[in-house]
């Protein structure tokens, strides 16, 4: 659930986690971690974590998200600003951000890379938003190749789906950015098809898939 609230006079969004089972503590840890590391204007900022509620205070996105921007615009909000020119600066503004992360020692992998996860404020800035799937390139934090709560098969790279389950790369986050440019491009919500909440486990099972086709 994220808030709208003021922190020393300014607006801010506060993400407080779902549950506090350890799986979602240790995401947000590493998510205020990697934000307060990774400073970039095409970043999210972090103003800090607080507690009881535990909770990650970061700048606040007046547009929200890509994705809503975009459903907003099907409806026929946006009509005359939601140019050529400002889907290309967007998606220019997001690929710096994504850079910014890939250029770190070592790499950082955002791993959950989707329109709800690229913010936009009130003057068309993007944020690249939700690092807490992130982790340092070949530093495994989980000790296995374990799927995160928020990821959506929508805009995973194939390889990484079950079964196939190949480790994230640089490239994988490519192939999500890849999505989103499609989204920016025709507006539409990738793989439409399938139910509203595509997991995992629902992709595998409308597709039929199971371990004895891995080949
Ligand atoms: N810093 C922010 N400023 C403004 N709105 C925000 C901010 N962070 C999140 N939001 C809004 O809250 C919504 C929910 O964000 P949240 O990260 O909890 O879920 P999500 O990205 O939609 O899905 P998931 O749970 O898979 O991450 C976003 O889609 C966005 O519209
Ligand atoms: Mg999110």
């Amino acid at each position: 659930m994220v808030y709208e609230g003021t922190w020393k006079g300014r607006e801010v969004a506060i993400k407080a986690l779902k549950c506090d089972n350890k799986t979602w503590v240790a995401c947000l840890e590493r998510e205020a971690g990697l934000l307060g590391a990774c400073a970039h204007e095409n970043i999210l900022k972090i103003h800090g974590v607080c507690s009881p509620w535990l909770s990650l205070v970061t700048e606040y996105c007046s547009r929200h998200s890509l994705r809503a921007i975009l459903d907003k615009a099907r409806d026929g909000a946006f009509d005359e600003c939601l140019t050529w020119e400002r889907r290309v600066d967007m998606a220019l503004q997001a690929a710096r951000g994504m850079l910014h992360l890939h250029s770190q020692q070592p790499v950082i992998l955002h791993r959950d890379l989707k329109s709800p996860n690229i913010l936009v404020t009130d003057d068309w800035q993007v944020k690249i938003a939700d690092l807490g799937l992130a982790k340092l390139e070949g530093v495994d934090v989980n000790g296995s190749h374990s799927l995160g709560p928020g990821q959506n098969a929508r805009w995973l790279a194939p390889e990484i789906i079950p079964p196939q389950q190949q480790p994230f790369s640089c490239a994988s986050d490519v192939y999500s950015f890849g999505v989103v440019m499609w989204e920016l491009l025709t507006w539409e919500v990738p793989y439409s098809q399938y139910p509203p909440r595509l997991k995992f486990a629902d992709y595998a099972v409308s597709r039929n898939i199971n371990s004895s086709q891995q080949a």
